[in-house]
């Protein structure tokens, strides 16, 4: 996909400029690109994945395309803790579905956000994986996971035909923000 398509994809749920996000199994950063185009200058973004190499190509890619978003790689696995607190949003684009039991790794994104903080999703539109995207899950079985994670006001962004299990989509949704307690 080329760039702008993936910043298509994901714009609805990235409308403030300048915030601290992280993008969880980023590989080579292709989303990361779009998210720091779309965060604009004095952003900051932690890239996290378990491949060091594709963290390395993607902090070479960032340097030369949005120098001015900062951007620290971090080589970690997304389901033990990270050590991310009181971020505005975090990117999980074909990162998820790769993992079998989403729960505890979307409690703990839960807990990288500040109140109302976001969370994108780019899933395939499938709850039936192959070797390649092993758990995959339509955005109607996303509205079920994040709203027993806690999360709130979850809807699709956009979905658009892919040659990979018909189609992708991306979905928002928000960190509880704890109005209304006490
Ligand atoms: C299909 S790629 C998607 C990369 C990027 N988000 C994109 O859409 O272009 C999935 C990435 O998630 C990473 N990944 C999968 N499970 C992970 C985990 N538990 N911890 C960290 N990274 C993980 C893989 O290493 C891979 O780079």
């Amino acid at each position: 996909m080329k760039h702008a398509d993936l910043v298509e994809l994901i714009k609805d749920g990235v409308t403030e400029r300048g915030q601290r996000w992280a993008d969880l199994g980023a590989g080579e950063g292709a989303f990361t690109l779009a998210l720091a185009d779309l965060l604009g200058p004095g952003a900051h973004i932690t890239a996290v994945d378990r491949d060091a190499g594709a963290l390395r190509r993607l902090g070479l890619e960032m340097g030369e395309r949005f120098p001015d978003v900062a951007v620290a790689t971090k080589v970690a696995d997304f389901t033990r803790p990270l050590g991310l607190s009181g971020l505005d949003g975090v990117l999980m684009a074909n990162s998820l579905h790769f993992v079998r039991d989403k729960a505890p790794v979307l409690e703990s994104v839960r807990g990288m956000l500040q109140p109302g903080g976001k969370l994108v999703v780019v899933e395939y539109g499938s709850d039936r994986g192959n070797p390649w995207v092993p758990h995959p899950f339509t955005f109607e079985r996303w509205t079920q996971m994040a709203a027993q994670a806690g999360f709130e006001g979850t809807r699709l962004l956009r979905t658009i035909p892919s040659r990979h299990l018909g189609s992708m989509y991306s979905a928002l949704s928000l960190s509880p923000s704890g109005r209304g307690l006490g």
